[in-house]
């Protein structure tokens, strides 16, 4: 049986190297939607059909022991239905910007929520930040471009510094403290927005918190490798199903 990583496209491998980084030995699946990429600017409807065609797709190859849905855009439109429809245990995922605004409290400074339009339009995340204790210093900021980048197989250079540039001109970078990386796919521009920022600001993402959800729910103990390095079983499976989406699956974890 596989754990199951599960993306539009290539930027769920960022979580599941994470998992692989504690649970080198685990059996895993990577499953991204190449059909339907990029979820971020479709409806809620329509990405609850896609996700729920690709769980049934792997299900007809795999033996699925849990699904980690490694896409905040996903879980915040379909982690409740899927919950409902299957029995095995589903962890989703959210931007993580109740740690961000712990970390930038005692400067005063303000947190920018970086993800998809649709993660940050959904109810979800409106709830979120309206939980918190400080809602009012948090702001938001829709980088769909980085998604597209990202499944050209374009991690930075001079494109993407121009549009990360364009995009957080409007914002006084010196007051924030941290910005949250709200997209599993922006975790691989890490290097690219750190260069645009002041040096006091912290990057956040929410893989760490997910592997460790992952952990507590399926009862795992944590098994990081002591040097060395173990080839993690992972089978790598998309919804277009070609051997050119698996190859590029399979580069892209490689370069993590
Ligand atoms: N990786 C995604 C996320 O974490 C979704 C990107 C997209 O398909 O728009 O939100």
């Amino acid at each position: 049986m596989r754990i199951v990583f599960f993306d539009s496209g290539v930027g769920g491998l960022t979580v599941l190297r994470e998992a692989c980084r504690i649970h080198p030995s685990e059996s895993y699946l990577y499953y991204a939607d190449t059909l339907n990429v990029p979820y971020g600017v479709h409806t809620k409807e329509e990405v609850l059909g896609f996700v729920a065609g690709c769980v049934d797709d792997m299900m007809r190859s795999y033996d699925v022991r849990a699904i980690v849905i490694a896409c905040n855009t996903a879980t915040s439109v379909a982690v409740d239905e899927l919950r409902r429809r299957y029995r095995f245990p589903i962890i989703g995922m959210e931007p993580a910007v109740k740690p961000a605004l712990q970390a930038v409290r005692e400067s005063g400074r303000r947190v920018l929520v970086t993800a998809t339009p649709l993660t940050l339009k959904e109810d979800k995340f409106q709830r979120l930040v309206r939980s918190l204790e400080a809602p009012d210093a948090v702001d938001t900021l829709g980088l769909p471009g980085l998604v597209q980048f990202a499944e050209e197989g374009v991690f930075d250079g001079p494109d993407v510094r121009r549009y990360l540039r364009e995009q957080l001109a409007a914002f006084e970078l010196e007051r924030y403290g941290a910005i949250v990386l709200g997209c599993t796919h922006f975790v691989f521009f890490r290097d690219a927005i750190r260069a645009e920022l002041p040096a006091h600001v912290r990057l956040m993402d929410g893989n760490e918190g997910t592997v460790n959800q992952m952990r507590r729910l399926l009862g795992l103990e944590a098994r990081p490798l002591e040097g060395g390095r173990l080839v993690p079983d992972i089978a790598f499976m998309s919804s277009k199903g070609t051997e050119e989406d698996r190859r590029r699956l399979e580069m892209c974890f490689g370069r993590l």
